[in-house]
């Protein structure tokens, strides 16, 4: 969290609330109506009389974008800053937006008949709890929290203001590897102008990397924000899906880079899922001997786990990711909104990898993305932006203290033995790898009471919160033999053994390695269980 938007009705507080805030956060507060009075050298009152409203709301949107794109502050915003979309969509990807809340009645009594507001200069009582009625919608459809004011003391309600914010799901996340890099986490992150990160205004061109569905969908809106944001660009689509993500397809994106006349001093952006990341990923790492690349994922998948942590590369026709690099991105940013377009069979991957993460993260990530579930299938943003921050902020931490994949970060693998067996046995594309990841995860379950002990009820909590999580059941076709024997050719397996990732508990687990004989005879007790 950087930057805090105070937003409600006239009288709420948000001046005193302001400066309280900013003073318990360390951050300079910013009264948005002063910004816009320093800028046009005259009062508010003296804005509305001569520019209407409407000059008056050109000016505070102006102001917000400054401001938006300045240092981080407490900012105290006039109660109409939510009338425009823009300014809405704004606040909300760039920092909290909290929500002072206060009845008509408060307000009138807090404000009185002042002079200064010219908003309240021809309202009685009732011209004040419209106004309130017609802009509390969108307050609240604004806010990422909403903190009560009335019968509550300044400090009482900064005190409650700042315990929200700080342990707020909301803002962006750092990651330490590679130079370092932050992942920018929101809703309609598009819309914005300044919503690349500096680092691409400054680059000479911009290759647009993404597949044929994506491009159709998404490609304008990006291509509009690089041109609005002075950034020259050109576009390379992909055929969509794993197939893509070759030898040779890399090579002909390379020359298609050569061809644009992207130089070193260009970037490549990858608009897409895990496919497109990888990819373009692979061939940023590659190209001049590495131009950074900026991914801006469009599956739940991606957003969760594969646009974070430079792992890039393409397949081989000996096996899946054969060859690669690691290539941290210079940024991350998801959106969304973009998840809007997603086919529900992408969107089980997604939550299937979203259900890895919360079991190894621990417990209260458990408890979030169980409470969510409902709202998660129905897609409500708020709940998408909670999931996809919890699994971000747990993929970032791991990442960061372990670039390479030398110790923890094999925890990600969780579930992805068997996951891998049964896309293989079944045939790639024949099964969603995240439905196939969500068996793998059953089976974990089931090997972690078998060898570590684990509770009985862990293997009932993952069944459940994959089930809640609306993740469909597979049922496994292939022969035991057929799996276990692409289990023990899995990449991680040392000599035939196969190491698992299994859980003592939520959110603690380690790495076993298994007899071949012990884990096809657990595959077949679990498959006849199941
Ligand atoms: N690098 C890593 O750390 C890492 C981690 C996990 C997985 N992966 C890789 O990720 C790949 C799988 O990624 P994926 O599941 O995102 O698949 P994907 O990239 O193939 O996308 C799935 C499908 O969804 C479509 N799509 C994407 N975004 C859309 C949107 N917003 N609206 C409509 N359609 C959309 C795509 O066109 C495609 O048809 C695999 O190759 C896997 O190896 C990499």
């Amino acid at each position: 969290m950087s930057r805090v938007f105070l937003i409600g009705f006239m009288g709420a507080g948000k001046s005193g609330v302001g400066r309280a805030l900013a003073a318990e956060l360390g951050l300079s507060f910013v009264d948005l109506d002063s910004e816009v009075e320093k800028t046009e050298g005259l009062s508010v009152a003296q804005i509305f009389e001569r520019d209407g409203e409407q000059g008056f709301r050109r000016a505070e949107r102006a102001a917000l974008a400054a401001v938006s794109a300045s240092a981080d502050a407490v900012v105290a915003c006039g109660g109409g800053v939510v009338l425009d979309e823009r300014n809405r969509a704004l606040m909300r990807s760039s920092g909290v937006v909290l929500m002072l809340d206060v009845s008509a009645e408060e307000a009138l009594t807090r404000v009185g008949s002042s002079r200064t507001r010219p908003l309240l200069q021809d309202a009685d009582g009732s011209g004040v709890r419209d106004m309130l009625q017609e802009r509390m919608d969108l307050y609240r459809a604004t806010a990422h929290h909403i903190v009560a004011t009335v019968g509550r003391s300044v400090l009482d309600v900064t005190r409650e203001a700042c315990s929200v914010i700080t342990s707020s799901e909301i803002g962006d996340i750092d990651v330490s590897a590679g130079a370092g890099y932050t992942v920018f986490i929101g809703a309609s992150l598009m819309d914005e102008t300044n919503v690349f990160p500096g680092m691409l205004a400054s680059r000479s061109r911009v290759a647009i990397v993404t597949d044929s569905n994506v491009g159709r969908l998404h490609a304008v809106c990006i291509e509009r924000s690089l041109r609005e944001a002075g950034v020259d660009s050109f576009t390379c689509t992909l055929e969509p899906g794993e197939t893509s993500k070759n030898w040779l397809r890399a090579g002909t994106l390379l020359e298609e880079f050569a061809l644009a006349g992207l130089d070193r001093q260009g970037a490549v952006l990858a608009l897409g899922g895990g496919v497109v990341g990888d990819l373009a990923g692979f061939c940023a790492a590659v190209y001049m001997r590495g131009v950074p690349v900026v991914q801006v994922p469009t599956t739940l998948l991606a957003q969760v786990d594969s646009s974070i942590g430079g792992k890039t590369g393409v397949d081989l026709a000996a096996g899946k990711n054969l060859a690669g690099a690691f290539w941290q991105p210079a940024a991350v940013l998801s959106d969304v909104t973009l998840l809007n377009t997603l086919p529900d069979a992408e969107w089980h991957n997604g939550m299937a990898e979203a259900v890895k993460t919360a079991l190894l993260a621990g417990p209260e990530a458990v408890a979030q993305l169980t409470a969510d579930a409902v709202d998660l299938a129905a897609r409500d943003e708020a709940a998408v932006l909670r999931c996809v921050r919890m699994c971000a902020g747990f993929k970032a931490r791991v990442v960061s203290a372990d670039e390479r994949e030398s110790g923890m970060r094999e925890c990600l693998n969780l579930g992805h033995t068997l996951g891998h067996a049964i896309e293989k046995v079944a045939g790639y594309g024949t099964v969603g790898h995240g439905v196939a990841v969500a068996e793998g995860l059953r089976f974990a379950a089931f090997l972690s009471a078998r060898l570590l002990g684990a509770p009985s009820e862990l293997q009932q909590r993952v069944n459940t919160l994959l089930d809640v999580c609306g993740v469909p059941r597979y049922l496994v076709t292939g022969s035991v033999a057929d799996l276990a024997a692409a289990m023990s050719l899995d990449k991680k397996a040392r000599g035939g053994v196969v190491r698992f990732v299994l859980l003592r508990d939520v959110g603690d687990w380690v790495v076993v390695s298994v007899e071949p004989d012990v884990a096809r005879k657990s595959l077949a007790d679990w498959l006849d269980r199941s």
